[in-house]
């Protein structure tokens, strides 16, 4: 909050703090955490628990927000221990909805999934940006024969897109191949089985890939579930999400397939096993700081291990949020393995190793 106006010594913070849009800005605030001049927000309403370690969380949204197509993603704001901090999640709810929800599945050391999992309430203020994303359905030109696989948290955009789908009278045939770790770690399940007996052209299995149970199918993506559950997969139009051990074996089945996919790679997943032989100088330009990086783990996580927090969002290589230009030296691509040259460039943070001494304009 500003306070004084002469507590700043900077021209621009002090022309800043007499700007109209600012004064309205935090004038709204107080009147109601929801109002603002510009910016998308959205009040928690209800929050249910969706699965063992997932909850649904039920947005009333200001006029700001445009809305989202089924199957899009949203950048979330909030503020954790006086820090902005920002991740993108699925619309979970099909757009008809007059309350979006969005749901977050606990990762493992994931500050935010975990915040938002144990810490929101009903009656906090979120922000929202706006919606984007191409993991999208075409209503008016819909297949006849969709096949929809999904792994642990990758169901959010499908759970929408089904119940666009339910909406939309949707007449032709489809199925939901739904990989979880255990019967508890179903996500959606009882929605699953509503659409399911509300719609007789939806198909779901669920399969357990870690704790097999009665009545449930168990592994991982074989031949003989393909061949028992999908016999015409050559003639379905294939909506994949999931992490990326599921996409890669999943793609090797796809190959006849028209396929759009996202891909959700959690922060452990980007991680190597590299062994860099030793720290490497990175200067920040704008901040005019220089900092050691070890150049194990991806240059947004080492900063952010030395207290350093660039932008960022989906920490996945989705969003471009951490898009930041290198002046000089190299980096690798942690997904790839593939080694930048030394010269300028835009590189993602969340995305990348150090190599060798950085100049990054941030
Ligand atoms: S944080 Fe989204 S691409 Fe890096």
């Amino acid at each position: 909050m500003k306070v004084l106006p002469f507590i700043y010594n900077s021209p621009k913070e002090y022309w800043n703090y007499f700007q109209p849009t600012n004064w309205l800005e935090f004038v709204l605030g107080e009147i109601n955490p929801l109002y603002s001049v510009s910016t998308a927000k959205a009040k928690v309403i209800a929050i249910h628990s969706e699965s063992a370690d997932a909850k649904t969380i039920v947005l009333q949204t200001n006029r700001h927000w445009k809305g989202f197509q089924a199957g899009q993603h949203v950048p979330v704001t909030v503020e954790i221990a006086g820090r902005r901090v920002t991740r993108y999640y699925s619309l979970s709810s099909s757009p008809s909805a007059k309350n979006p929800t969005i749901t977050v599945k606990r990762q493992k050391g994931g500050l935010v999934s975990n915040f938002l999992n144990d810490r929101l309430k009903v009656g906090d203020v979120i922000e929202l940006g706006q919606a984007s994303g191409e993991f999208t359905i075409d209503p008016s030109a819909l297949p006849d024969k969709l096949l929809f696989i999904a792994g642990g948290s990758g169901i959010t955009p499908i759970h929408s897109i089904i119940k666009t789908l339910a909406e939309s009278n949707y007449k032709g045939q489809a199925k939901l191949l739904y990989f979880s770790r255990f019967k508890e770690d179903i996500i959606f399940f009882q929605s699953f089985a509503k659409l399911e007996t509300g719609n007789s052209w939806l198909e779901v299995k669920h399969v357990l890939t870690d704790v097999p149970s009665p009545g449930y199918e168990s592994g991982f993506l074989t031949t003989e579930l393909m061949d028992k559950f999908v016999p015409d997969l050559k003639e379905r139009l294939v909506y994949l999400c999931g992490p990326a051990p599921l996409q890669t074996s999943a793609k090797e089945f796809l190959k006849d397939n028209q396929v759009i996919s996202e891909l959700f790679l959690l922060p452990t997943q980007i991680q190597t096993n590299y062994q860099s032989s030793g720290p490497v100088e990175v200067v920040l330009l704008q901040s005019h700081k220089t900092v050691l990086l070890k150049g194990e783990k991806s240059i947004l996580e080492e900063l952010e291990d030395q207290g350093i927090y660039p932008p960022s969002g989906c920490r996945m290589g989705i969003c471009h949020t951490c898009t930041c230009r290198k002046t000089s030296g190299s980096v690798t691509n942690i997904k790839d393995e593939t080694m930048s040259d030394s010269g300028e460039g835009n590189i993602q943070l969340c995305l990348s190793r150090v190599d060798e001494k950085l100049e990054l304009d941030f």
